[in-house]
């Protein structure tokens, strides 16, 4: 098997530089040599990992399909493997590991498909060491920085090239109208900035996504007021920190709140985001916030660990008084609002009463979900070099359990606390396990099981809500 061809490799103290300079805008320009290269050929996509990728993932759709390649729904049917991966925990990686193996079987039936393995763990020196070592079936890595570049890479491998990496370990520049394809025509991603600058300690984001680099407004309003013509309902607002949003901007002054208040003034019948960190969200934010109407009353607000001990640790850079008073702040101004948070258990050096202090802080901010976690030390980042014995797979396990415990107890309550009212829900299409059942969600973004016929897919309908349960809420349309 030949060596791969490496035009540049992921490299870790690069992607810890920030070098402060200015962000690069460009268009995408389609090489129109490259139109028909996919003709009578099919793609299949893997996403795993955040709406980031999700998002990324519209891109490469975009691309391929500028290429005339189809999707396919089968890998057994492709051509043309895509695996847009994510490097944030451990298991998540191991996922991919599987996959790629089993993979290995289709490209000895199928020598001539092309497997493309993108997103952050191409960006990560070790996997890729380990995937071009181990999984000879990987024709291209390619970097979350220069998506774009894929139709080029594929037409080299294509052209007898026979394995790539291309991955800058630099921030990329800010293209925009890269084609896309979007998963719905309900509701759109839209990213606002890239990358992340806080270097949370057990965090691999700031060294896969590189440095923040805010849109443009006005790119990023062109976009809504499009989406808003092609019939879109919902907007979700895409960042790792949406609160620091225009802070790289050098030659104007233009945050968060601003964007906010603009998008508000758009047609736009809904508008979420995420995610926010507590240390960026500022009062002029909360202010934009509360204009309510099209900003739906939802906030994810990731909180990671009660104890200021651990927040440290973390370098989160706020402490769990502080996040007490945010979180007041914000219900005084939105006080419909539905929280919901990120936490880590067993953090290194994490005690039974840091634990508790995780627990109380949760029953205190009456949070209505959660994304819970077990810490997961990624290579490379300060958090990993901790050492804490005390800590046992156990410990943390239980930890966890109990945590769940308290979380769960909060989804009812935010649940119920919707029986008998009216929501006006925008129907996304039948309930997953039942065709006779639409689903949607109301403005807090709690999951909604409707009875009503399938023309209300696509619209906002009131619904009586008869049922609330730990995960979701049943009702029926009613008609005014
Ligand atoms: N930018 C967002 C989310 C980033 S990743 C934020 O700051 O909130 C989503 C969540 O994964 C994080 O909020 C954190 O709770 C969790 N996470 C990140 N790295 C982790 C790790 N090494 N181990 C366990 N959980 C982790
Ligand atoms: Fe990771 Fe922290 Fe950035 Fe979120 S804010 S992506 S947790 S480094
Ligand atoms: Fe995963 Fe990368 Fe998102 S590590 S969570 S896909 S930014």
């Amino acid at each position: 098997m030949m060596k791969p061809e490496i035009v540049s490799a992921p490299d870790r103290l690069s992607e810890r530089k920030r070098l402060n300079k200015e962000n690069i805008f460009e268009d995408y320009q389609e090489d129109v040599s490259l139109v028909s290269l996919g003709k009578e050929k099919h793609y299949y996509i893997y996403t795993y990992g955040c709406q980031e990728n999700e998002s990324d993932s519209e891109k490469i759709r975009g691309l391929l399909e500028s290429m005339s390649f189809k999707e396919t729904f089968s890998n057994d049917e492709a051509d043309l493997i895509v695996m847009n991966t994510c490097a944030i925990r451990k298991n998540a990686e191991e996922k991919v590991y599987g996959e790629l193996g089993r993979l290995k079987q289709l490209k000895r039936k199928k020598p001539n498909i092309i497997t493309v393995l993108c997103g952050c763990m191409a960006q990560e020196e070790d996997a890729v060491k380990r995937i071009t070592r181990t999984y000879q079936n990987v024709d291209i890595v390619l970097g979350t920085h220069n998506i774009h570049d894929l139709p080029h890479l594929i037409k080299k491998v294509s052209d007898g090239k026979e394995r790539l990496i291309d991955v800058l370990s630099y921030e990329g520049n800010i293209v925009e109208n890269v084609p896309l394809v979007r998963s719905s025509k309900i509701k759109a991603w839209v990213p606002i900035m890239y990358g992340c600058d806080e270097f949370c300690t057990y965090c691999i984001v700031p060294y896969t996504r590189g440095k923040e680099r805010s849109r443009l407004p006005e790119n990023i309003i062109k976009e809504v007021e499009q989406l808003v013509q092609d019939g879109y309902q919902e907007i979700c607002l895409l960042g790792q920190n949406v609160n620091a949003y225009g802070k790289d901007f050098t030659n104007r002054k233009y945050d968060f709140a601003d964007l906010l208040s603009d998008l508000h003034k758009t047609a736009i019948a809904r508008i979420r985001f995420t995610t926010s960190n507590p240390k960026d969200l500022d009062d002029r934010q909360i202010s934009s916030l509360a204009l309510g109407g099209n900003i739906m009353p939802q906030l994810h607000l990731p909180v990671q660990s009660g104890s200021n001990k651990i927040l440290k640790l973390m370098n989160r850079r706020y402490t769990r008084e502080s996040y007490l008073e945010l979180v007041k702040k914000i219900r005084q101004a939105i006080p419909n609002i539905s929280l919901t948070t990120d936490i880590i258990v067993g953090f290194p050096k994490e005690d039974e009463s840091d634990f508790e202090e995780t627990l109380s802080l949760v029953k205190e901010c009456g949070f209505e979900g959660a994304f819970t976690f077990i810490f997961s030390p990624r290579e490379g980042t300060p958090a990993a070099k901790i050492i804490d014995l005390n800590i046992t797979d156990n410990v943390a396990h239980e930890r966890l359990y109990r945590l769940n415990e308290v979380v769960n107890e909060g989804y009812r309550k935010g649940n119920l606390r919707f029986l008998d009212t009216i929501q006006p829900v925008l129907i996304e299409g039948n309930s997953k396990t039942d065709e006779s059942i639409l689903m949607g969600y109301n403005p807090n973004g709690k999951l909604v099981n409707v009875k009503g016929s399938k023309d209300l897919i696509g619209k906002v309908v009131n619904v009586k809500i008869t049922v609330a349960k730990t995960w979701s809420l049943d009702g029926e349309a009613i008609n005014d």
